[in-house]
Protein backbone atom coordinates (compact mmCIF):
# COMPACT_ATOMS: atom_id res chain seq x y z
CA UNK A 1 0.00 0.00 0.00
CA UNK A 2 1.39 3.51 -0.68
CA UNK A 3 1.29 6.29 1.44
CA UNK A 4 -0.97 9.51 -0.24
CA UNK A 5 1.14 12.87 0.74
CA UNK A 6 -1.29 15.48 1.31
CA UNK A 7 0.33 18.85 0.43
CA UNK A 8 -1.71 21.92 2.20
CA UNK A 9 -1.65 25.02 -0.18
CA UNK A 10 -1.67 28.61 1.33
CA UNK A 11 -4.97 29.79 0.74
CA UNK A 12 -4.13 32.57 -2.12
CA UNK A 13 -6.14 35.31 -1.68
CA UNK A 14 -5.69 36.84 -5.34
CA UNK A 15 -4.83 40.10 -3.92
CA UNK A 16 -1.40 40.41 -2.54
CA UNK A 17 0.61 37.02 -1.22
CA UNK A 18 1.49 38.86 1.79
CA UNK A 19 -0.36 38.65 4.21
CA UNK A 20 -2.72 41.73 4.87
CA UNK A 21 -3.07 44.30 7.83
CA UNK A 22 -6.92 44.70 9.07
CA UNK A 23 -8.30 46.96 11.82
CA UNK A 24 -10.70 45.80 14.14
CA UNK A 25 -12.01 47.33 16.75
CA UNK A 26 -9.20 50.13 17.80
CA UNK A 27 -6.52 47.45 16.54
CA UNK A 28 -4.26 46.44 13.45
CA UNK A 29 -3.88 42.83 13.37
CA UNK A 30 -2.70 40.32 10.59
CA UNK A 31 -5.72 39.16 8.71
CA UNK A 32 -5.34 35.69 9.93
CA UNK A 33 -6.16 37.25 13.39
CA UNK A 34 -8.90 39.34 12.28
CA UNK A 35 -12.25 38.27 14.40
CA UNK A 36 -15.25 39.44 15.04
CA UNK A 37 -18.04 37.80 17.77
CA UNK A 38 -20.55 35.00 16.14
CA UNK A 39 -23.43 37.21 18.43
CA UNK A 40 -22.07 40.59 16.74
CA UNK A 41 -25.00 41.78 14.82
CA UNK A 42 -23.63 42.86 11.30
CA UNK A 43 -23.59 38.86 11.35
CA UNK A 44 -26.96 38.08 12.20
CA UNK A 45 -29.23 40.59 11.19
CA UNK A 46 -27.15 42.60 8.44
CA UNK A 47 -27.57 45.19 11.21
CA UNK A 48 -24.46 46.88 9.53
CA UNK A 49 -23.48 50.14 7.25
CA UNK A 50 -20.00 50.00 5.19
CA UNK A 51 -17.93 52.08 2.77
CA UNK A 52 -15.86 51.66 0.00
CA UNK A 53 -13.10 54.24 -0.45
CA UNK A 54 -10.74 53.90 -3.33
CA UNK A 55 -7.06 54.51 -3.17
CA UNK A 56 -5.34 56.42 -6.18
CA UNK A 57 -1.31 56.81 -5.55
CA UNK A 58 -1.63 56.08 -2.29
CA UNK A 59 -4.24 58.70 -1.82
CA UNK A 60 -8.09 58.78 -0.58
CA UNK A 61 -10.49 59.89 -3.38
CA UNK A 62 -13.59 61.84 -2.00
CA UNK A 63 -13.20 60.87 1.77
CA UNK A 64 -15.15 63.37 2.68
CA UNK A 65 -18.48 62.24 0.87
CA UNK A 66 -17.57 59.11 2.30
CA UNK A 67 -17.44 60.14 5.72
CA UNK A 68 -20.20 62.07 4.95
CA UNK A 69 -22.82 59.24 4.07
CA UNK A 70 -21.59 57.11 6.14
CA UNK A 71 -22.36 59.37 9.09
CA UNK A 72 -26.19 60.12 7.70
CA UNK A 73 -26.49 56.12 7.02
CA UNK A 74 -25.61 56.20 11.17
CA UNK A 75 -28.07 58.32 12.09
CA UNK A 76 -30.37 56.82 9.56
CA UNK A 77 -30.02 53.63 12.02
CA UNK A 78 -30.05 55.42 14.93
CA UNK A 79 -26.30 53.87 15.36
CA UNK A 80 -23.64 54.91 17.27
CA UNK A 81 -20.50 56.28 15.21
CA UNK A 82 -17.76 54.03 16.80
CA UNK A 83 -15.16 57.23 16.38
CA UNK A 84 -14.84 60.66 14.86
CA UNK A 85 -14.61 61.27 11.20
CA UNK A 86 -11.50 62.81 11.71
CA UNK A 87 -10.05 59.57 13.43
CA UNK A 88 -11.43 57.72 10.90
CA UNK A 89 -9.70 59.51 7.96
CA UNK A 90 -6.56 58.68 10.50
CA UNK A 91 -7.14 54.58 10.09
CA UNK A 92 -7.62 55.13 6.69
CA UNK A 93 -4.36 56.70 5.68
CA UNK A 94 -2.71 53.85 8.06
CA UNK A 95 -4.13 51.40 6.69
CA UNK A 96 -2.75 52.58 3.24
CA UNK A 97 1.17 52.86 4.59
CA UNK A 98 0.58 49.99 6.32
CA UNK A 99 -0.44 47.47 3.46
CA UNK A 100 1.98 49.29 1.09
CA UNK A 101 -1.49 50.15 -0.98
CA UNK A 102 -0.66 52.40 -4.05
CA UNK A 103 -3.96 51.82 -5.77
CA UNK A 104 -7.25 49.98 -4.84
CA UNK A 105 -10.10 50.06 -2.23
CA UNK A 106 -10.02 50.31 1.71
CA UNK A 107 -13.56 48.74 2.63
CA UNK A 108 -15.27 49.89 6.04
CA UNK A 109 -17.63 47.93 7.94
CA UNK A 110 -19.67 49.67 11.01
CA UNK A 111 -22.05 46.98 12.71
CA UNK A 112 -24.01 47.88 16.45
CA UNK A 113 -22.15 45.65 17.92
CA UNK A 114 -22.24 42.27 19.68
CA UNK A 115 -24.97 41.99 21.91
CA UNK A 116 -27.24 39.00 22.62
CA UNK A 117 -29.60 37.94 19.90
CA UNK A 118 -33.06 40.01 20.19
CA UNK A 119 -34.94 41.81 17.00
CA UNK A 120 -34.54 45.09 19.17
CA UNK A 121 -31.59 47.08 19.29
CA UNK A 122 -29.93 46.44 22.60
CA UNK A 123 -28.68 49.31 25.14
CA UNK A 124 -25.25 50.37 25.67
CA UNK A 125 -23.40 47.66 23.06
CA UNK A 126 -20.04 49.45 21.66
CA UNK A 127 -20.21 49.40 17.42
CA UNK A 128 -17.68 47.18 15.56
CA UNK A 129 -15.56 48.86 13.34
CA UNK A 130 -13.72 46.82 10.63
CA UNK A 131 -11.99 47.95 8.06
CA UNK A 132 -9.74 46.21 5.40
CA UNK A 133 -7.78 46.97 2.02
CA UNK A 134 -8.20 45.45 -1.29
CA UNK A 135 -4.95 46.19 -3.91
CA UNK A 136 -6.50 46.24 -7.26
CA UNK A 137 -5.65 48.45 -10.95
CA UNK A 138 -8.66 50.72 -10.60
CA UNK A 139 -7.42 53.21 -13.70
CA UNK A 140 -6.16 50.92 -16.58
CA UNK A 141 -9.43 48.89 -16.06
CA UNK A 142 -10.22 46.12 -19.39
CA UNK A 143 -13.87 46.25 -18.43
CA UNK A 144 -14.05 50.04 -18.54
CA UNK A 145 -12.13 49.64 -22.25
CA UNK A 146 -14.34 46.99 -23.56
CA UNK A 147 -17.80 48.10 -21.99
CA UNK A 148 -19.85 45.53 -20.19
CA UNK A 149 -23.02 43.76 -20.61
CA UNK A 150 -25.87 44.15 -18.47
CA UNK A 151 -29.49 42.47 -18.21
CA UNK A 152 -32.41 43.70 -16.78
CA UNK A 153 -33.80 42.26 -13.40
CA UNK A 154 -36.89 43.20 -10.86
CA UNK A 155 -35.10 45.51 -8.34
CA UNK A 156 -36.01 43.42 -5.21
CA UNK A 157 -34.04 45.05 -2.21
CA UNK A 158 -35.58 46.63 0.55
CA UNK A 159 -37.28 50.43 0.55
CA UNK A 160 -34.15 52.63 1.83
CA UNK A 161 -31.40 51.84 -0.73
CA UNK A 162 -30.25 55.34 0.49
CA UNK A 163 -28.34 53.79 3.46
CA UNK A 164 -25.44 51.82 2.96
CA UNK A 165 -26.16 48.74 4.52
CA UNK A 166 -24.60 45.48 4.30
CA UNK A 167 -27.70 43.64 3.08
CA UNK A 168 -26.19 42.78 -0.28
CA UNK A 169 -27.58 39.33 -1.00
CA UNK A 170 -30.30 40.70 -3.68
CA UNK A 171 -27.42 42.07 -5.60
CA UNK A 172 -25.53 39.39 -4.76
CA UNK A 173 -27.42 37.38 -6.42
CA UNK A 174 -28.34 39.62 -8.88
CA UNK A 175 -24.81 39.62 -10.17
CA UNK A 176 -24.77 35.98 -10.41
CA UNK A 177 -27.69 35.68 -12.68
CA UNK A 178 -26.22 38.27 -14.79
CA UNK A 179 -23.31 36.02 -14.77
CA UNK A 180 -25.16 33.11 -15.68
CA UNK A 181 -26.49 34.85 -18.68
CA UNK A 182 -23.28 35.77 -19.91
CA UNK A 183 -23.50 39.53 -18.74
CA UNK A 184 -21.32 41.21 -16.67
CA UNK A 185 -24.05 43.17 -14.35
CA UNK A 186 -27.73 43.52 -13.81
CA UNK A 187 -30.24 46.64 -14.05
CA UNK A 188 -32.31 46.39 -11.21
CA UNK A 189 -36.04 47.59 -12.58
CA UNK A 190 -38.80 48.75 -10.31
CA UNK A 191 -42.80 49.29 -11.63
CA UNK A 192 -41.45 49.73 -15.14
CA UNK A 193 -38.33 52.13 -14.46
CA UNK A 194 -34.82 51.45 -13.88
CA UNK A 195 -33.55 52.36 -10.54
CA UNK A 196 -29.43 50.92 -10.35
CA UNK A 197 -27.03 48.79 -10.93
CA UNK A 198 -26.22 45.64 -8.53
CA UNK A 199 -23.91 47.85 -6.86
CA UNK A 200 -23.42 50.90 -9.04
CA UNK A 201 -25.99 53.88 -10.22
CA UNK A 202 -27.14 53.94 -13.85
CA UNK A 203 -27.36 56.23 -16.40
CA UNK A 204 -28.11 56.77 -20.09
CA UNK A 205 -27.03 59.21 -22.52
CA UNK A 206 -29.90 60.21 -25.33
CA UNK A 207 -29.93 60.50 -28.78
CA UNK A 208 -29.45 64.08 -28.09
CA UNK A 209 -26.95 64.26 -25.98
CA UNK A 210 -28.37 64.66 -22.69
CA UNK A 211 -27.55 62.48 -19.98
CA UNK A 212 -30.20 60.68 -17.68
CA UNK A 213 -29.76 58.76 -14.28
CA UNK A 214 -32.77 58.47 -11.52
CA UNK A 215 -33.36 61.07 -9.60
CA UNK A 216 -32.12 60.89 -5.64
CA UNK A 217 -34.73 59.20 -3.17
CA UNK A 218 -34.79 56.38 -0.78
CA UNK A 219 -34.75 54.30 -4.12
CA UNK A 220 -31.34 54.35 -4.57
CA UNK A 221 -27.89 54.76 -3.35
CA UNK A 222 -26.63 58.47 -3.46
CA UNK A 223 -23.37 57.81 -4.80
CA UNK A 224 -20.24 59.82 -3.96
CA UNK A 225 -19.18 58.85 -7.85
CA UNK A 226 -22.94 59.85 -9.07
CA UNK A 227 -22.55 63.26 -7.15
CA UNK A 228 -18.54 64.18 -8.47
CA UNK A 229 -19.73 63.15 -12.24
CA UNK A 230 -22.83 64.90 -12.21
CA UNK A 231 -20.92 68.24 -11.36
CA UNK A 232 -18.22 67.62 -13.91
CA UNK A 233 -20.59 66.86 -16.63
CA UNK A 234 -22.80 70.02 -16.00
CA UNK A 235 -19.15 72.13 -15.91
CA UNK A 236 -18.95 70.35 -19.44
CA UNK A 237 -22.05 72.17 -20.31
CA UNK A 238 -23.28 68.58 -21.17
CA UNK A 239 -27.18 68.42 -20.07
CA UNK A 240 -28.84 66.21 -17.26
CA UNK A 241 -31.85 64.92 -16.82
CA UNK A 242 -32.37 63.15 -13.23
CA UNK A 243 -35.74 61.02 -13.55
CA UNK A 244 -36.60 57.76 -13.75
CA UNK A 245 -35.91 56.11 -17.08
CA UNK A 246 -37.17 52.72 -18.67
CA UNK A 247 -35.55 49.48 -20.40
CA UNK A 248 -37.00 50.28 -23.74
CA UNK A 249 -35.07 54.24 -23.08
CA UNK A 250 -31.58 52.30 -22.58
CA UNK A 251 -32.13 50.46 -25.64
CA UNK A 252 -32.74 53.24 -28.10
CA UNK A 253 -30.29 55.41 -26.10
CA UNK A 254 -26.94 56.72 -28.01
CA UNK A 255 -24.82 55.12 -24.84
CA UNK A 256 -24.87 53.85 -21.08
CA UNK A 257 -22.60 54.09 -18.46
CA UNK A 258 -22.20 53.42 -14.62
CA UNK A 259 -20.87 55.00 -11.95
CA UNK A 260 -18.98 53.77 -8.33
CA UNK A 261 -16.29 54.05 -6.59
CA UNK A 262 -14.49 51.06 -7.05
CA UNK A 263 -14.63 51.27 -11.08
CA UNK A 264 -15.29 55.16 -11.58
CA UNK A 265 -16.90 55.57 -14.54
CA UNK A 266 -17.81 52.33 -16.57
CA UNK A 267 -19.43 51.88 -20.06
CA UNK A 268 -22.25 49.66 -20.71
CA UNK A 269 -22.47 48.71 -23.99
CA UNK A 270 -25.51 46.15 -23.85
CA UNK A 271 -29.01 45.05 -22.52
CA UNK A 272 -30.43 42.34 -22.74
CA UNK A 273 -28.50 41.21 -25.61
CA UNK A 274 -29.39 44.61 -27.37
CA UNK A 275 -26.42 46.64 -28.56
CA UNK A 276 -26.89 50.38 -26.90
CA UNK A 277 -25.82 52.83 -29.73
CA UNK A 278 -22.94 51.49 -31.40
CA UNK A 279 -22.38 48.36 -28.91
CA UNK A 280 -19.03 49.89 -28.02
CA UNK A 281 -18.25 52.32 -25.21
CA UNK A 282 -19.46 55.72 -26.12
CA UNK A 283 -17.80 59.44 -26.10
CA UNK A 284 -19.60 60.64 -23.32
CA UNK A 285 -18.54 57.56 -21.13
CA UNK A 286 -14.90 57.73 -22.21
CA UNK A 287 -15.04 61.78 -21.56
CA UNK A 288 -16.26 61.79 -18.46
CA UNK A 289 -14.06 58.87 -16.96
CA UNK A 290 -11.10 60.89 -18.06
CA UNK A 291 -12.11 63.55 -16.42
CA UNK A 292 -13.38 62.32 -13.48
CA UNK A 293 -10.04 60.71 -12.89
CA UNK A 294 -7.99 63.92 -13.36
CA UNK A 295 -10.42 65.41 -10.84
CA UNK A 296 -10.14 62.24 -8.27
CA UNK A 297 -5.95 62.30 -8.54
CA UNK A 298 -6.02 66.41 -8.11
CA UNK A 299 -8.16 66.29 -5.01
CA UNK A 300 -7.28 62.83 -3.54
CA UNK A 301 -6.25 63.52 0.10
N1 LIG B 1 -21.08 50.08 -4.32
N2 LIG B 1 -25.53 51.96 -5.91
C1 LIG B 1 -25.26 50.86 -5.19
C2 LIG B 1 -26.36 49.90 -4.91
C3 LIG B 1 -23.95 50.63 -4.71
O1 LIG B 1 -23.68 49.53 -3.99
C4 LIG B 1 -22.92 51.57 -5.01
C5 LIG B 1 -21.51 51.39 -4.51
C6 LIG B 1 -23.25 52.71 -5.78
C7 LIG B 1 -22.24 53.75 -6.13
O2 LIG B 1 -21.91 54.55 -5.03
P1 LIG B 1 -20.45 55.21 -4.89
O3 LIG B 1 -20.22 56.03 -6.11
O4 LIG B 1 -20.56 56.04 -3.67
O5 LIG B 1 -19.47 54.06 -4.78
C8 LIG B 1 -24.57 52.86 -6.19
C9 LIG B 1 -19.79 49.85 -3.73
C10 LIG B 1 -18.66 50.34 -4.55
C11 LIG B 1 -19.67 48.38 -3.33
O6 LIG B 1 -20.64 47.88 -2.82
O7 LIG B 1 -18.62 47.77 -3.52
Amino acid sequence: MTMKTYIHQPVNYGVKSMSRTVYVNGNYVPEEQATVSVFDRGFLFADAVYEVTSVLGGKLIAFDGHAKRLERSLRELQMDAPCTMDELKEIHHEMVARNDLVEGLIYLQVTRGAADRDFAFPKDTKPTIVLFTQAKNLTNSPTADAGIKVISIPDIRWGRRDIKTVQLLAPSLGKMEAKAAGADDAWLVEDGFVTEGTSNNAYIVTKNGTIVTRNLSTDILHGITRAAVLRLAAEAQIKIEERPFTVDEVKDAAEAFFTSASAFVCPVIEIDGCPIGTGTPGPVANRLRDIYLQEALKTAT
